[in-house]
């Protein structure tokens, strides 16, 4: 990659054998090696609390490696310069003795990346530790989520990280805003004064994100079924392309300006009461269905399951943002799992032209939508309307899409994985793709209006079968506001 050169670091990650880590965080760095974006004395540190004999894990990421990456990437002279960066220890993250034998494959003159892909109740006892053997002094701490469960518990978590790390050394993964496209919505947001000029409620009639998955629970259960799919999906990944979609003009590009503006997104979403969530919030769990022609159990009988379970696998809502620039403005937001498509997508839907002079027949084609594929097949495509050709058509209008399909356009590039950037940034010691804490609080704060109030009404729960678009109520959520799901089939 021209142009970048990274200094020699430690990476250190906890839970070196757990799902993440195998399927996505080697893979990762895996990639950022075979772009020749490590250094030469990088050292990449695998913990974990399995005991037994290190060659036999290094194997198990080795095998990883093998499994996660095409055929096409894997070359020998890669795979080996990474596995001699590789070392794996066993230690007891809870436990200081380990410790003191990480401090020894540290180098104290490099920077130290700590990776927590670990459950948040120990992040806390990991940045003590770090503290203790001296190594916090170099470290920057890499933190997935959840988390937390709410506002409450990541405050405790947040505070625990706190007390050893200042907030400039603390990177709050949310592996969304590492996504190509998302990064693309503030390049095409603020370098095109084409859209930027008409990204308000004069120009916008209604926003809609939604992020649909095909997977179930993925042997997940014990996580998921606590967690719920508001949040593990909204509270964070859908609420940052919110704030993304919505955010005013950064005054640069630092970390924290593009944060604040985001924050104030966060703060301005209009407070849920139980007569909106009533309204508005739409739960849902599968039932057993087809997805891509294959038959799969519903929720309630995935492996390991509890068969009385009332935890949400779907949610779809109305969020409104109380400001100047969308007021009137609403943003239907919807995810689940086992729909129909993976599928994660940004409509925008732009208001009709406020004088019509065409066949009154064609009134109701005319809208014009932005669309912004963020996965599979990324790109963006803009609706607009124009004439249909010849003689016989008179002034019949049609609408046609201005189409920017980022693999065919850009044929060479690969498109990096999340993870990869996300590493990439952190090694670099950039803030940008990360999460600051008060917007996981104000984005807590929200969600918990929505959680309490579940609670207090005893939110029904709508089924829908797998491989569907979702519960009948989902459909009325829009259809209520006159408007419709933009390409349901
Ligand atoms: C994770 C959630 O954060 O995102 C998973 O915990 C979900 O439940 C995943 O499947 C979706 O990510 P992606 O990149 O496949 O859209």
């Amino acid at each position: 990659m021209p142009g970048i050169t990274l200094e020699a670091i430690t990476f250190s990650l906890f839970g070196a054998l757990g799902d993440l880590a195998l399927r996505k965080l080697f893979p990762a760095l895996y990639q950022l090696d075979r772009a020749g974006l490590l250094h030469a004395d990088t050292r990449i540190l695998a913990l974990s609390r399995e005991p037994g004999e290190p060659s036999l894990h290094k194997a198990r990421i080795e095998q990883a490696l093998h499994n996660r990456i095409p055929a096409g990437e894997l070359d020998e002279r890669t795979l080996q310069r990474f596995a001699a960066r590789l070392e794996y220890l066993t230690m007891d993250f809870r436990q200081g003795e380990g410790y003191a034998a990480l401090a020894e494959c540290v180098p104290a003159e490099l920077p130290l990346i700590a990776y927590f892909a670990t459950p948040a109740s120990v992040y806390g006892d990991i940045c003590r530790f770090l503290a203790a053997t001296g190594l916090a002094e170099q470290a920057r701490v890499v933190l997935e989520k959840p988390i937390g469960h709410d506002l409450e518990s990541s405050r405790v978590i947040n505070d625990a990280v706190a007390q050893y790390f200042p907030e400039n050394r603390i990177y709050r993964i949310d592996h969304y805003l590492g996504k190509e496209t998302v990064q693309n919505l503030i390049a095409l947001r603020f370098a095109n004064s084409l859209f930027e000029t008409q990204w308000d409620q004069h120009h916008i009639s209604h926003v809609e994100i939604t992020v649909a998955e095909t997977v179930g629970i993925e042997g997940r259960w014990g996580y998921f079924d606590q967690a719920g799919q508001l949040r593990d999906m909204v509270q964070n990944h859908l609420l940052q392309l919110l704030c993304l979609i919505a955010m005013d003009p950064p005054s640069n590009l630092t970390a924290d300006s593009i944060r604040d503006e985001k924050v104030k997104v966060l703060k301005a979403l209009a407070p849920l009461t139980p007569e909106s969530i009533h309204q508005r919030v739409v739960r849902g769990q599968y039932a057993a269905g087809n997805v891509a022609g294959k038959a799969v159990p519903g929720y309630l009988e995935e492996e390991n399951s509890n068969t009385e379970s009332s935890t949400e696998t779907f949610v779809a809502l109305r969020a409104d943002i109380c400001n100047w620039r969308w007021s009137g403005v609403p943003f239907y937001l919807r995810t689940g799992k086992r729909m129909a498509q993976k599928l994660s997508q940004i409509v925008i839907h732009f208001k009709e032209p406020p004088f019509y002079i065409f066949a009154p027949e064609q009134r109701s084609l005319i809208s014009n939508r932005l669309i912004i594929r963020l996965q599979p097949d990324e790109g963006i495509s803009l609706q607009v309307m124009t004439k249909e050709q010849g003689l016989d058509k008179g002034m019949h209008l049609r609408s046609g899409p201005l189409q920017l399909n980022f693999s065919e356009t850009y044929k060479s590039a690969r498109i990096p994985d999340a993870y990869e950037r996300l590493l990439l940034e952190v090694m670099q010691g950039n803030q940008n793709l990360f999460v600051r804490r008060d917007e996981i609080e104000y984005a807590w704060q929200w969600c918990d209006q929505l959680i309490d109030g579940w609670t207090r009404l005893g939110a029904e729960l709508k089924l829908y079968p797998a491989g569907s678009w979702g519960p009948v109520a989902s459909i009325a959520l829009i259809t209520r506001d006159g408007r419709s799901w933009y390409g349901d089939l």
